[in-house]
């Protein structure tokens, strides 16, 4: 297969464990066939600096163009303690998710038992977890309208949502639990929120479409209680951005380390995939970072182009570096660790 792949690497540690997703992809063409052409273009801060725009036209168009795109990280302290900024890293990735219409952001969480004893979770609460949340991700408070009045002393966000953008990421979510076990959660906070009480009754009523598919719908704060209590209960669970946004930062941790999980934004054509850790400014530049969030989300790109072999290959060459312990610093415990590039190339050398 031939394809064509836009990568922006970004800010902070993003080049660098880009670097090893695409050693890891190359070494995957090379042996399944492939011919991987990559494409690069600016994005963040790194975008900022050069052009005056976290993601600029150029880069949309590369993004259009491509098959896929492979990113990694965006933000910059320089930014985040400057309430003045009048452009920031992260408006990139705001613009990036709407312009390209990734509505579907698609998150992961599961367990390696190399790994089960690095959790803050005992054992026997996440052994076999094994859960995705989709979150909407180019509507809701993220894009409402927003703004100050009274001189500045009242500040208000919205949170916005049309039935058929509830509709398209419901009928993801139903797809998938299909595919998996058939549990579908709807996470919203129903009893407060018009918006969330939009989204109950549009998925109540797609009900009748999936019969076999079992619809549980829970309010927000109660699902991040359980969430860290029995996480193995969950298998697919779909809600609203700033929801997702929070609830999956806080799955992430479950895996050991949120330099473990993937993930995949998608919409009706355009696709990217990305750790979903940060930029991690301050371990940009010294080759520490864990790479392995951004090569299992290669895998989950290799996946998604029917190359179920090519993203196993991906996934049993990590589970078998966490294995041998052939990792960075954040998972060694005062064993010995590895380099990011080190990784990535024991990942590569091992496909
Ligand atoms: C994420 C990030 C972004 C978000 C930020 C950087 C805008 O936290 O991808 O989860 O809030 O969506
Ligand atoms: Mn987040």
């Amino acid at each position: 297969m031939k394809l064509n792949i836009a990568l922006l690497a970004g800010d902070g540690i993003g080049p660098e464990v880009i670097a090893q997703a695409v050693k890891v992809s190359d070494a995957i063409a090379n042996k399944y066939g492939h011919e991987i052409t990559w494409k690069p273009a600016l994005t963040g801060a790194a975008a900022i600096d050069a052009v005056g725009e976290p993601y600029p036209d150029d880069t949309h168009e590369t993004c259009v163009q491509a098959d896929a795109v492979l990113f990694g990280a965006i933000g910059h302290p320089r930014f985040d303690n400057d309430p003045s900024a009048k452009v920031r890293p992260e408006q990139g990735l705001l613009k990036m998710r709407q312009k390209l219409g990734l509505f579907a952001n698609v998150r992961p969480t599961f367990t390696f038992p190399s790994l089960i004893d690095k959790s803050p979770l005992k054992r026997e609460r996440i052994e076999g977890t094994d859960l995705v949340f989709l979150r909407e991700l180019t509507g809701g408070i993220y894009f409402g309208e927003r703004g100050r009045l009274n001189n500045g002393n009242t500040a208000y966000d919205t949170c916005t949502y049309h039935r058929n953008e509830v509709q398209r990421i419901a009928k993801k979510g139903f797809e998938l639990a299909m595919k998996r076990s058939k549990k579908l959660c709807c996470v919203d906070k129903a009893n407060v929120l018009e918006s969330s009480r939009l989204w109950r009754e549009t998925v109540q009523a797609m009900e009748k479409d999936y019969p076999e598919v079992e619809v549980a719908y829970e309010f927000v704060d109660a699902v991040a209680m359980r969430l860290v209590q029995w996480p193995n209960d969950y298998d697919v669970l779909i809600t609203e951005n700033l929801f997702g946004d929070i609830l999956t930062d806080e799955a992430s941790v479950i895996s050991g380390s949120m330099g473990l999980m993937p993930s995949a934004s998608v919409g009706e054509k355009a696709k990217l995939y990305e750790p979903i850790h940060g930029s991690y400014p301050q371990a940009a530049g010294k080759d520490i970072a864990n790479p392995l969030a951004t090569v299992l989300s290669a895998a989950m790109m290799f996946e998604d182009f029917d190359l179920a072999e090519e993203a196993k290959a991906i996934r049993d060459a990590v589970n078998k570096s966490l294995a041998e312990g052939v990792v960075t610093e954040d998972l060694a415990e005062g064993e010995k660790s590895y380099k990011t590039s080190e990784v990535g190339d024991w990942l590569a050398s091992n496909i």
